[in-house]
């Protein structure tokens, strides 16, 4: 079997035009512009991309977006402050505050600080207490996006055994609380391999749907799957530069050995990437609707 290609760039771009009409729709019957507001303290240049990315998909969608660029000195009190003030603006419905912060930062206070009704990442305590009991307003986007590009292939998610590799606060225990839920697209039995797993291969070979949010390249290989499996790789590794300087980015799966075995496989770059910036925009249109009680 060779494995079908799941395109995410081609789901999210289905999803985007689904939210550029939304979003035209909203400025016309309620004169509501959902407004996005990018963090981003410091000079890292690949959360510069990210951040250049969001900025990017949130205009051509219609979405009021305001970028803040901050020294990478800035004091936790002034970076607070500034959340504060974004908190109390009602042109903002969503704040996202780009990770990881430089070290001096304390990561836990800014996320906490945050309103969590403008919690457009899913970072925020309160929203990670509601997706755990069912109740969620805001899915984090990689996990949500994860959980589109399944649903939109036609992948079977109920009665599934689903692995997940990896149980990172951002991916690894949301998808599985995701998938975990009693709802269409979801009610799967999910298993969460980490490395205190003491034989990852007895759990990723029984998967149909494997999910792989490891951070190592040939984290899993052909051996380690069954014949059939689903496989979304969530991995971004640069594992070289080209000639010209861009980065080379291969993910968490050995794709080549292992799309021979699969029945659909995420392909990196142009798997979950293009999924993680459509769902924040998705969530973003959903915190405009919630301040103006029509979700
Ligand atoms: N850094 C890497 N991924 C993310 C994300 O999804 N949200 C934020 N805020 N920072 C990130």
């Amino acid at each position: 079997m060779t494995a079908k290609i799941i395109s995410g760039k081609e789901i999210a771009q289905q999803i985007r035009e689904e939210l550029r009409q939304e979003i035209a729709e909203l400025k016309a019957k309620h004169k509501l512009v959902p407004g996005l507001v990018t963090v981003l303290v410091g000079a890292d240049p690949a959360s510069q991309v990210y951040v250049g990315q969001k900025e990017k998909t949130s205009t051509e969608l219609g979405i009021y977006s305001e970028r803040i660029d901050l020294p990478e000195k800035t004091a936790q009190n002034e970076l607070m402050a500034l959340i504060d003030r974004l908190n109390k603006d009602p042109k903002i419905h969503g704040i996202l505050v780009q990770l990881p912060l430089p070290k001096h930062l304390d990561e836990t206070a800014v996320l906490y600080a945050i309103n969590p009704k403008k919690d457009v990442d899913g970072f925020h305590p309160v929203n990670v207490g509601k997706l755990m009991i069912g109740e969620p307003d805001y899915l984090p986007c990689t996990p949500h996006g994860i959980q589109q590009l399944l649903v939109r292939s036609g992948v079977q998610i109920e009665g599934a055994e689903v692995v997940v590799v990896g149980r990172s606060n951002i991916v690894g225990k949301p998808i599985a609380n995701i998938l975990l839920q009693k709802r269409p697209g979801a009610n799967a039995t999910v298993t969460v391999c980490h490395t205190g797993t003491r034989d990852i291969s007895f759990h990723t070979r029984r998967a149909d749907i494997l999910i792989v949010a490891a951070g190592r390249p040939n984290a899993v290989t052909a051996d380690m799957v069954k014949e059939g499996v689903v496989v979304i790789d969530v991995g971004v590794n640069e594992v070289g530069k080209t000639p010209d300087g861009k980065r080379i980015l291969a993910g968490d799966v050995d794709f080549e050995g292992v799309k021979e075995k699969a029945s659909a496989i995420t392909p990196v770059p142009g798997g979950v990437g293009p999924m993680t910036i459509t769902m924040l925009m998705y969530n973003t249109v959903r915190a405009a609707k919630l301040a103006a009680g029509l979700a």
